[in-house]
């Protein structure tokens, strides 16, 4: 048999820190969506008690490195899974760039071998065993529009926002979500986003007070290191869109444009200045 299970990235409306954790994490607060730029993973059983990873992408890890690759020994084991799998791995997403791409390849794998070795794990149990493969697994399990917080794994549902256009954009950079964090100095930080007021916006789908609610603290950390996400964002205002952050600890950028007629401008702007531009909608 063989099964599919896609993988969307996720995107920060929102990315708060209040504390840095006894643990070595930080507590986070923060408001995170799916959009349809997808991986997409084909899995079929093996007979022989092994996982083998493959991918067209010839520049992720195959081995124990990859978190599908994570996910699929943790179940395996948990569940005294005695048979084997093959994932081939189709990515879409870029890697390092603040999408989590790798956490949702995780949730997938979890999600899809659920399924494959009929193991009828409910939701809330994969949810605990994904926050063993990273911070933003859980809620790539969960989907939707969520404020996480914790350091990511405790998620409160809340509605999507109004459906618009969201522009990524990923600088030629690979940004190590460790290093951003650890660089971080928690009692100087410039401006905490309002949690709150973004998720009125949200929940009253009032388009222009989320564009201006939106934040992120690890900006502060990411953009001095790398200036070109600052010229980004502002390259993007500049053709038209409405909010623009960067996502989780970077490097890409997002625009939100409510208008179909302006994206096209803003592609076709963004040519030259950042190769790896995607055109993707809100999961809702
Ligand atoms: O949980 P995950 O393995 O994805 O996190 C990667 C790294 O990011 C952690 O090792 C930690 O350094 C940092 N992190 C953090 N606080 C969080 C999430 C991640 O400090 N809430």
């Amino acid at each position: 048999m063989k099964i599919y299970e896609k993988a969307p990235a996720k995107i920060n409306l929102s990315l708060d820190v209040l504390r840095k954790r006894e643990d070595g994490y930080h507590e986070v607060e923060m408001i995170m969506t799916m959009v349809d730029l997808a991986d997409r993973l084909e899995m079929s059983e093996l007979s022989r008690d092994t996982i083998i990873i493959t991918s067209q992408a010839g520049y992720i890890p195959l081995d124990e490195k990859n978190l599908a690759f994570q996910a699929a020994r943790l179940i395996k084991e948990k569940f005294d899974v005695k048979k084997g799998v093959y994932i081939h791995l189709d990515k879409k997403i870029p890697v390092s760039a603040g999408l989590a791409g790798g956490s949702s390849d995780a949730a997938a794998t979890l999600r899809g071998l659920n399924r494959l070795w009929e193991l009828n794990i409910p939701l809330n149990d994969l949810k605990k065993l994904a926050e063993e493969l990273g911070s933003d697994v859980p809620f790539c399990i969960e989907g939707g529009t969520a404020i996480a917080r914790g350091r990511g794994e405790i998620l409160e549902k809340i509605s999507s926002p109004p459906q618009c256009w969201v522009i990524l954009a990923k600088p030629p950079i690979n940004v190590s979500t460790p290093d951003v964090y650890r660089r971080l100095d928690v009692n100087k930080i410039n401006k905490h986003p309002s949690t709150e007021v973004l998720k009125n916006a949200i929940e009253n789908k009032d388009f222009q007070q989320i564009c201006h609610s939106l934040g992120n603290v690890l900006e502060e950390v990411t953009i001095p290191m790398y200036p070109q996400i600052n010229q980004l964002k502002e390259v993007m205002l500049r053709l038209g869109a409405e909010g623009v952050l960067m996502s989780g600890s970077g490097p890409t950028v997002f625009g939100l444009v409510s208008k179909q007629s302006k994206v096209k401008k803003i592609y076709n702007g963004l040519r030259g200045f950042c190769n790896n531009v995607y055109v993707v909608r809100i999961l809702t």
